[in-house]
């Protein structure tokens, strides 16, 4: 249907209906797919000032952009822990028979980059001639996930990887580069706060109990919901299923995510030592205000293998703003022959912008443009080659698109697509090799400034007023 059938169908009053009319087709559904989002206008400008200040944060601590694909092989997230974001792919088998999937996540496909560069690098290339990296990027992820206020089905998503560093430097690292980016922003240590653990407590506490390593993503995940199930279910869960544990390990383990947990009493589990020292250097980065110990942090994805930590919202309202942690096995687990170091973030851009707006510390955003450039009738031709000037120069400007036969209308115009100045090409300064330029916010309430600018002076017009 024709855009002017589809409003003519819209506004149509209820009448006799002509016997030879065509049945009205149905309006499509004008909303995008569930869990999805637009993004009109008003919100891109929203939208391109966040991914900004990402951008920013990240090229200040000297990280790299990279991107790939959104669709990737499904073979990446094929872990067998019991995550979540594996039961929500939009997965399926493309035209070729290959099993794809809309990215979840983008930590698997940097580390296949890596890999794919590491391997380009070639066996005589040391591994430290492409190592240690620091990469970021903005990526769209899917994940087929109930949808609620801070969580939707698409979400764009900050990550920050550290790649070759085996210090916990690099989680300091990528914890400051959050609060830079946090305090650019106007947010506080009032506002969000960064719970910080080690997934390596649980290890030596599985060690002690004599559980196999292999257990260790499986227990993290199951761990990873005390908040929302509670520690009996917890427990149940350990002991039930592939797990099995006793009651004596699953109560070990229910212990070391307890609230009661204190690092001090227990420095001689591994994991204890490193976490105290990060929180001691995170004195001297600035950022020790923002960080909480809390035991029961252990993240829901499996690959986390030491360090993590997720940003929360001090009024306790709002979802995990951002998560991380280390992950040492991941590249090992794709078949790279050599362990590599990694620990890294990501940071979602709904929850923030959900707390930027609770806290009004949105910024006031609307439209503008340098010039509307404006023709008299018979002078379009000039019209457009003054706009050609002022863009060369550096202005951004705004045709109007029709003969300037009624002047309110270019102001009207001007006003809604929040010119700062007009220029009216029409004979008169035409005949005598000038444009006249008006300064929309100038002058006193009701008054406009005009100049006459030569033509061949345009990209100075500045110089006028
Ligand atoms: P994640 O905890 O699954 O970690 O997600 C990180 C952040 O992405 C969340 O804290 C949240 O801000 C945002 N997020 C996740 N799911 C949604 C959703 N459905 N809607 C809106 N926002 C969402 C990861 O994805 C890891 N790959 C992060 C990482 C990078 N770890 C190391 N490097």
């Amino acid at each position: 249907m024709r855009a002017k059938d589809l409003i003519a169908s819209m506004t149509k009053k209820a009448a006799a209906p002509q016997v030879s009319a065509p049945a009205a087709t149905p309006m499509i559904s004008l909303d995008p797919p569930s869990g999805t989002r637009d993004f009109f206008p008003e919100d891109m400008r929203y939208k391109t000032w966040l991914f900004d200040s990402f951008r920013k944060a990240a090229s200040s601590f000297g990280f790299q952009e990279y991107d790939a694909p959104v669709l990737e092989n499904e073979e990446l997230y094929k872990r067998k822990a019991g995550e979540e974001i594996t039961d929500q792919m939009y997965n399926f088998v493309d035209k070729e028979g290959a099993k794809v999937t809309l990215r979840p996540e983008m930590t698997p496909t940097l580390v296949r980059m890596v890999m794919s560069r590491m391997r380009m690098a070639g066996e005589a290339v040391q591994m430290t001639d492409v190592l240690p990296l620091k990469w970021f990027s903005v990526p769209q992820c899917w994940r087929f996930e109930t949808t609620q206020r801070g969580r939707k089905r698409e979400h764009y998503q900050w990550n920050c990887d550290i790649i070759g560093v085996k210090e916990a430097t690099a989680e300091l690292e990528l914890l400051a580069a959050t609060v830079y980016f946090f305090e650019s922003l106007g947010i506080t240590a009032a506002d969000v706060g960064i719970k910080v653990n080690s997934r390596k407590i649980m290890g030596a506490a599985l060690k002690q109990a004599g559980i196999s390593d292999d257990s260790f993503p499986k227990v993290c995940v199951i761990v990873d919901k005390i908040d929302k199930i509670g520690a009996a279910e917890v427990t149940k869960l350990l002991t039930s299923g592939e797990l099995q544990f006793d009651e004596a390990t699953a109560a070990k383990v229910v212990a070391v995510v307890s609230k009661d947990f204190k690092l001090e009493d227990h420095v001689e589990l591994e994991g204890v030592p490193e976490l105290q020292k990060l929180l001691a250097l995170s004195e001297k980065a600035g950022i020790r205000d923002w960080l909480v110990f809390d035991p029961s942090v252990v993240r829901g994805l499996a690959y986390y293998t030491g360090i993590v930590w997720e940003a929360f919202d001090r009024k306790g309202v709002l979802r995990a703003i951002a998560g991380g942690g280390r992950y040492d096995a991941l590249f090992s687990l794709y078949g790279s022959p050599k362990p590599v170091p990694c620990a890294g973030f990501g940071f979602g851009d709904c929850v923030i912008m959900e707390l930027l707006k609770e806290r009004n510390l949105l910024p006031n955003f609307s439209r503008s443009v340098d010039f509307v450039v404006a023709a008299y009738p018979g002078s379009y031709a000039e019209a457009l080659n003054v706009a050609r000037e002022l863009r060369k120069a550096g202005s951004t400007v705004d045709m109007y698109l029709e003969d300037a036969k009624k002047v309110g209308n270019v102001f009207k115009f001007a006003d809604k697509v929040g010119a700062r100045m007009m220029a009216f090409v029409a004979p008169g300064e035409l005949d005598k090799g000038m444009v006249r330029i008006k300064d929309l916010r100038g002058g006193g309430e009701g008054q406009r400034i005009e100049k006459d600018v030569p033509l061949d002076d345009l990209s100075n017009y500045q110089r006028y007023f």
